[in-house]
């Protein structure tokens, strides 16, 4: 694991919480799987997001996507810490599609994994997404 200073302004707790604040409000009534994620920018500007699903199951949304989104839809300046918080005991990280969206708008945030017992576990994006594709390709 690469080892990094932390830049947020706003204890990890206090982003773990909000995050399982958020995460009460997943609209998860068919795979009954909440997650919550939240961004802090680099001015402590916060933002949060929870899964959203639908009946047309493909439409759902990740709490990852919907974070992100806001944060770009509210003049987010650059984000120093994602959240992700899931009830499981092997920590829930993000999908493949939310890796790609993390790395166009957060690819130098610390990202941190979270359940709801206590557990979390630190890392850079780069870790779990080696070889990303980007606008350098373009
Ligand atoms: N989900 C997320 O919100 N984030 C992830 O990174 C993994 C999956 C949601 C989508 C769906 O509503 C449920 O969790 C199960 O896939």
């Amino acid at each position: 694991m690469l080892r990094i200073a932390r830049v947020s302004r706003i204890p990890i707790d206090g982003l773990i919480s909000k995050a399982v604040e958020v995460r009460d409000r997943a609209y998860a009534p068919f795979l009954k799987f909440k997650v919550g994620a939240v961004i802090e920018d680099e001015n402590g500007r916060v933002f949060t997001g929870c899964n959203v699903e639908n009946a047309s199951y493909g439409l759902s949304m990740c709490a990852e996507r919907v974070a992100v989104f806001k944060g770009v839809s509210e003049g987010a300046s650059k984000p120093v810490c994602v959240v992700v918080v899931a009830d499981t005991d092997s920590l829930t990280p993000p999908c493949g599609a939310c890796r790609q969206i993390l790395w166009e708008f957060c690819r130098d945030a610390e990202i941190i994994l979270a359940n709801l017992h206590g557990k979390q576990e630190r890392f850079r994006l780069e870790e779990i997404f080696p070889r990303a594709f980007d606008a350098s390709f373009l």
